[in-house]
């Protein structure tokens, strides 16, 4: 068979050619970065389960009409997705004080905020991703205003569903990344949709009882128990299959 054309390979997946004009393949590896690329390392099976759980809720997101690149999972790794123009923003949905908001403000991780922020940061790696305001992105043209209101205004309606589709498996959402692209719909006309993935690279997710974290803070300040996390949040989404992960890896 003849080899897909690789067009993209990040630090977490790789995007191949997909079969008609206008979709790609996207494939979730096992490698993990972290702190911009300066941390590497494997996760095992992690490309199996980000790919099942961001298929969960990419296909929830659908439901109450957010519309999203995901078209079908191919296999075990792959995900059937259509071709986007990125916005060159991360943006970033915090209910809990944690991460990078800690450090920047001085506050203790765990403090529940009064009403949920979204920030935005310039996605450039040379740059580690600096924290932005909407002005700059408006400014430099990366969105127009018309295009950042209808992502700030998803990225709450994420937010609410993801919280519910968490609290409802014992997890609390503390906060997540989101990047969004520019799409050419059926009747021709652009489109903001979401991209991507959401997965525990992506999120931070913390046990409701035990205050545990089942995310990718597990690998970033070496806490162990890794790949058990990852296992866990697949699990109690009803993702985890079932023969394990052993044949699929
Ligand atoms: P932060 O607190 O380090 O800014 O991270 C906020 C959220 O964004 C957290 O859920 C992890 C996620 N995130 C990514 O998905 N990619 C990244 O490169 C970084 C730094 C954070
Ligand atoms: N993905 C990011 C990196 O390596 C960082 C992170 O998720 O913490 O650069």
């Amino acid at each position: 068979m003849a080899r897909r054309r690789k067009l993209y390979e990040g630090k977490a997946k790789i995007l191949y050619e997909g079969p008609k004009p206008g979709t790609l393949i996207q494939y979730f590896k096992d490698d993990a970065t972290a702190f911009n690329a300066q941390k590497k390392g494997s996760i095992s099976g992690k490309g199996v389960l980000n790919n099942l759980i961001s298929e969960r809720i990419f296909t929830g997101l659908e439901t109450i009409g957010i519309p999203t690149h995901f078209i079908k999972r191919e296999n075990m790794r792959e995900q059937l997705i259509k071709k986007v123009e990125i916005i060159p923003l991360e943006v970033i949905v915090r209910n809990v004080v944690a991460g990078s908001m800690a450090k920047r403000l001085g506050i203790d991780e765990g403090m529940v905020l009064d009403r949920s922020i979204v920030e935005l940061s310039y996605k450039n790696d040379d740059l580690g991703d600096p924290l932005v305001a909407p002005e700059h992105a408006l400014s430099l043209g990366w969105v127009t205003e018309e295009e950042l209101d209808q992502i700030t205004g998803m990225a709450l309606r994420v937010n609410d569903f993801m919280c519910g589709l968490f609290y409802g498996v014992g997890i609390l959402l503390v906060d997540f990344k989101l990047e969004f692209g520019r799409y050419i719909d059926g009747d021709g006309e652009e489109v903001i949709i979401l991209a991507d993935e959401i997965s525990p690279d992506t999120c931070r997710l913390w046990d409701l009882k035990t205050m545990e974290k089942l995310d990718k803070d597990r690998f970033r300040r070496d806490l162990g128990r890794v790949e058990e996390a990852y296992q866990e949040i697949a699990r109690r989404l009803g993702v985890l299959p079932k023969g394990g992960l052993e044949v699929v890896k």
